[in-house]
């Protein structure tokens, strides 16, 4: 696996005229080598692949990342990385333009003097757009994670307890349940803050006739999932039940139509058209969708300004909402692979509107 993702970076050295990709993002780093340890860099050359790591993870990088020469780099990383780089004589080093501050910028122009440094762009997150059996398979783990601890936690919310409780504990339950952690911070928005798209859980109690929306997510072997339901405690009024109904709507009426060729703007206006329809458009400001993966955001998007294409093997989300301020908001989110012919949704989650 690791041997064809190289063999996909070699093909870009090939096509932009570069020597050398040299890989500072995390995410990139794990994907290519199978490394999980917090500090290392990439470099690869038509010829080579090279992990440099510090003493604390020598030894775990050569049994995790096996189609790699693992270097136990210098105090200064740069030093080794240079004395690589000269050796294999690269000059046009490729380097990963929006993962590299100014101050490591400039330092690598002083750190390796004589070689070309050419900003490069989401190569590896192209790569990993596209997700393999391996890859999907944890996903669908870490989604089954996330709807058992959906159902659990319907059994314990009610009126008293606070968001940060309702948050801990899907959280625990979710680690109970095989997640290596969440795949991001829980959001339990309740009453007027379920109008916060990312109202994280607060001190707040929850309370009888409010929305409650809840977002929140597994990691499992890296590997993230994304669900957002929305539910009720005590009587719904006709208002609550309009705007539910029509998230809902969104929410099926885009899982029905999204298919491979699709652009992320055709996508985004599947929902987006609906909830405009009935009025709603100004509060629904934030895009449809976005891929997802080892990172709980990848770049691929469903929004007005996405001209990404959907492409078989990609995993996005769906989450059309609506949020008043003042009065709460809802929001229902799935998540999909897209297959040769159309989608598959990952999430069964009851997504009728469920009243406790
Ligand atoms: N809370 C992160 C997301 O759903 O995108
Ligand atoms: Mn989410
Ligand atoms: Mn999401």
């Amino acid at each position: 696996m690791e041997a064809l993702r190289l063999e996909r970076v070699r093909q870009q050295l090939d096509e932009l005229g570069l020597d050398a990709l040299f890989i500072t993002n995390a995410f990139n780093r794990r994907y290519l080598t199978g490394f999980t340890g917090s500090s290392g860099y990439v470099l690869i050359t038509k010829e080579k692949a090279l992990l440099f790591t510090d003493f604390r993870y020598s030894s775990q990088a050569a049994e995790q990342a096996k189609a790699y020469e693992i270097v136990q780099h210098a105090i200064k990383p740069a030093e080794s990385i240079l004395e690589a780089i000269q050796s294999l004589g690269v000059k046009k080093l490729g380097f990963e333009k929006n993962n590299v501050t100014f101050a490591a910028y400039t330092g690598y122009q002083e750190q390796f003097p004589g070689i070309e440094l050419v900003p490069t762009e989401n190569i590896v997150e192209k790569l990993r757009g596209i997700k393999d059996e391996k890859e999907l398979g944890y996903i669908r783990n870490a989604v089954k994670i996330t709807e058992l601890a959906f159902e659990h936690i319907l059994g314990i919310l009610k009126p008293g307890i606070s968001e940060r409780d309702v948050s801990a504990e899907l959280e625990y339950f979710m680690r109970k349940n095989g997640a290596t952690s969440s795949a991001y911070s829980t959001i339990v928005a309740s009453g007027e803050r379920s109008a916060l798209p990312h109202g994280l859980a607060s001190d707040k109690l929850l309370a009888a006739n409010e929305f409650v929306t809840l977002d929140f997510g597994a990691s499992y072997e890296g590997y993230c999932s994304d669900l957002t339901r929305t539910v009720f405690i005590g009587k719904p009024t006709d208002n609550h039940k309009e705007i539910y109904r029509i998230v809902l709507e969104a929410n099926r009426a885009t899982l029905a139509g999204l298919k491979p060729g699709m652009s992320g703007k055709e996508g985004d206006s599947l929902a987006r058209d609906i909830i405009a329809g009935y009025g709603y458009g100004v509060f629904f400001g934030h895009g449809l969708g976005h891929a997802f993966g080892l990172e709980i955001h990848e770049p691929m998007r469903l929004s007005q300004q996405s001209e990404d294409i959907l492409q078989p093997g990609m995993v996005m989300t769906v989450e059309p909402g609506i949020y008043i301020p003042g009065f709460g908001g809802v929001r229902i989110e799935d998540d999909f692979v897209v297959t040769e012919t159309g989608i598959e949704v990952l999430m069964k989650s009851n997504k009728e509107l469920i009243v406790l």
